[in-house]
């Protein structure tokens, strides 16, 4: 039984979460789930009502730790490694082949991973690129993964992954590039730290500036818990990070054609990519 959320005070803090992060809750779904986490918040900062837990996270938090708190809670992080692996084997065999060609010597090769929760996405990027091989002899590739979520971007650093997470890295791959330990499996000290990861929020247009410009983001399984309005301001900022002439991919379920018109789609085998 929620203490402290009344339905009416849902909507409050709902709209909050919404125009700061552009997550989109639904009372029907998400009334419990934020209901507990609020009453244990509460007793954790000693505060007995939700007005005044409600004051602090909107005005009584400068660096925003209290916000961070709530993102860190209200999260569906759900990813694994080669998840929905057509994309980086595009990625791999079109895109990067592609590009590097088109670019000037020298230039790195810039990737990123928008959200990455736990790092799977980008090492599953990376792990497709070391075993291409061909691209990565000749131009430096960079790859960045952000996530509002900083539990999630602390767990990405630390390379460790269960064995849910590695179902479906094919075997030879895992034993070259993984070492099994007592619980699930490391990533092995080649590949740790090949991807930057930092903790962002994709509607925080400074942090989002500050990553610098992309020739390819995946975003994929983010867009799904926005609106329509969020998911288009995020599609133009990705538009606006993005080289002339570079890619987004997006997850099975979300369609740019839905969002903008701005970028040009084209289908490979089964997969659609989005030009700048
Ligand atoms: C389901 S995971 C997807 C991970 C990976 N891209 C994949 O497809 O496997 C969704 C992630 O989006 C992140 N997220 C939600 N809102 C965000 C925002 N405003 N800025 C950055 N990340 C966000 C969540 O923290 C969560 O880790």
């Amino acid at each position: 039984m929620a203490r402290l959320l009344s339905k009416e005070n849902f909507a409050k803090i709902g709209e909050f979460i919404y125009r700061k992060s552009g997550i989109y809750l639904e009372e029907e779904k998400h009334f419990d789930k934020l209901a507990k986490y609020i009453d244990r918040r509460a007793d954790e900062l000693g505060m007995d009502s939700f007005r005044k837990y409600f004051f602090k996270l909107r005005f009584d938090d400068k660096d925003g730790d209290e916000f961070q708190e709530l993102m860190n809670a209200i999260t569906v992080n759900e990813t694994y490694f080669f998840r929905e692996k057509d994309q980086f084997e595009v990625l791999v065999n079109k895109i990067l082949p592609e590009l590097h060609a088109k670019m000037p010597a020298g230039k790195p090769l810039r990737i990123l991973s928008s959200p990455c929760s736990t790092g799977e996405e980008p090492y599953s990027m990376i792990l497709h690129i070391v075993e291409e091989g061909k691209v990565v002899e000749e131009r430096d590739i960079e790859v960045v993964g952000i996530d509002i979520d900083s539990t999630v971007i602390e767990k990405a650093k630390a390379a460790k992954y269960t064995d849910r997470s590695i179902h479906a890295i094919p075997k030879p791959i895992l034993n070259r590039w993984f070492v099994k330990k007592k619980l699930g499996y490391e990533l092995g000290e080649d590949l740790q730290g090949t991807v930057d990861f930092k903790v962002a929020n994709v509607f925080d247009k400074t942090q989002m500036r500050k990553l610098g410009k992309f020739d390819v983001i995946f975003s994929r399984n983010m867009l799904i818990y926005f609106d329509d309005a969020s998911r288009k301001e995020v599609a133009m900022t990705f538009y606006d990070m993005l080289n002339p002439g570079g890619y987004v991919l997006l997850g099975h379920a979300e369609y740019m054609s839905r969002i903008v018109s701005v970028f040009k789609a084209k289908k490979i085998d089964s997969t659609l990519i989005y030009q700048k």
